[in-house]
């Protein structure tokens, strides 16, 4: 087992949640040892030696090994996760959108540097989907992967349909609890549903998938009158983030959905996500848990900072089968 040394980017309320329980538990032999954050004046709840705002006494510390990335600007983020593979230090993000729109690029640097570069707390929060879609599921048996992705949507639609919340007091209250994007249109609008969806389908299908390319349709255009419908129906409004295989073709889409009481899906409900997947053999099985919040995303930070000490890193079978060329074999 490896100890691990953190450099820390972003000291935010799941930032600032992880790096509490390393301290409070020295058995897991893993510490931060730097944290960096735009504000150096602000008063934080660790001692002030630790913070820094200066990225490179990070990047370039070589006692540090792993960098934990949890801020919240994609932009920002995608320096600072190449500089740190560059210098041969695994990485640790949450920041979905960096890495759906960065995606081969950071495959091809793990591979060049050969790093470990995890990110289980970017989809569905703590329910362990990537790392079930990499080893569980290293096969061609999957036929698809659909579910409630996105916990921010999913609590305003839950909150409008069970207890006839207005959409706008619903969004405010998803964003009260830390759910939401500090841009929420990227909730509303499907936008982080669909670049959860396409990290899921590199994992589960081996396709790299422009994010900006998968049909969507988010929830900000629904009715009071169209959730009321639905309840006459007795269905539930979800939005659903859809990766299906068709005549060899992958399918995928973000839009509202009708689920009735027949599906699994219409017991999602809240900041919950839930992810049905289909196999041929094992027909369905459902995944649960919460999609959002501090704890949840911090536990999923923790498990891969705890896979590290073991050199886990994912393979991409599926994307190199995929994207395998046979090489020709020369004919004496
Ligand atoms: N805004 C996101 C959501 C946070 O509501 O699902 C977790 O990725």
């Amino acid at each position: 087992m490896k100890n691990l040394t953190i450099g820390l980017f972003g000291f935010g309320v799941v930032g600032e949640g992880i790096y509490q329980v390393l301290k409070d538990k020295p058995g897991l032999k893993t510490t931060v040892k730097k944290v960096c954050i735009r504000d150096i004046n602000k008063d934080r709840n660790a001692p002030a030696h630790i913070f820094t705002d200066q990225p490179a006494e990070l990047l370039f510390d070589p006692d540090i090994n792993v960098i934990v990335e949890l801020i919240d600007d994609a932009e920002a983020a995608l320096p600072i996760v190449k500089a740190a593979m560059e210098q041969g230090k695994s990485v640790v993000s949450a920041n979905k959108k960096m890495i759906a729109e960065n995606h081969a690029e950071l495959i091809e640097l793990q591979q060049t540097f050969d790093i470990s570069f995890l990110y289980e707390a970017a989809v569905c929060g703590s329910i362990p989907i990537i790392r079930n879609l990499e080893e569980y599921f290293d096969n061609d048996l999957l036929n698809y992967v659909c579910g409630i992705v996105n916990g921010s949507t999913n609590y305003i639609l839950s909150k409008m349909q069970t207890e006839h919340l207005d959409y706008q007091v619903a969004l405010e209250e998803a964003q009260k609890n830390g759910f939401a994007e500090s841009d929420p249109t990227l909730d509303v609008e499907g936008i982080d549903a669909a670049f959860k969806l396409s990290i899921i389908a590199l994992h589960a299908f081996g396709e790299l998938v422009n994010p900006y390319q998968i049909p969507r349709e988010g929830i900000s255009q629904l009715q009071t009158e169209d959730i009321e419908s639905a309840t006459a129906l007795e269905k539930k409004v979800k939005l659903i983030a859809r990766a299906q295989h068709h005549d060899g073709e992958l399918e995928l889409s973000i839009k509202p959905e009708l689920v009735g009481d027949d599906c699994i899906l219409s017991e999602v409900n809240n900041e919950y996500n839930g992810v049905l997947l289909g196999s041929s053999l094992a027909d369905e099985q459902f995944l649960y848990g919460k999609g959002a919040g501090r704890y949840p995303t911090a536990s999923a930070v923790l498990s891969d900072i705890s896979a590290l000490r073991y050199g886990y890193r994912y393979e991409y079978r599926k994307f190199n089968r995929v994207n395998s060329v046979p090489s020709l074999v020369s004919i004496p």
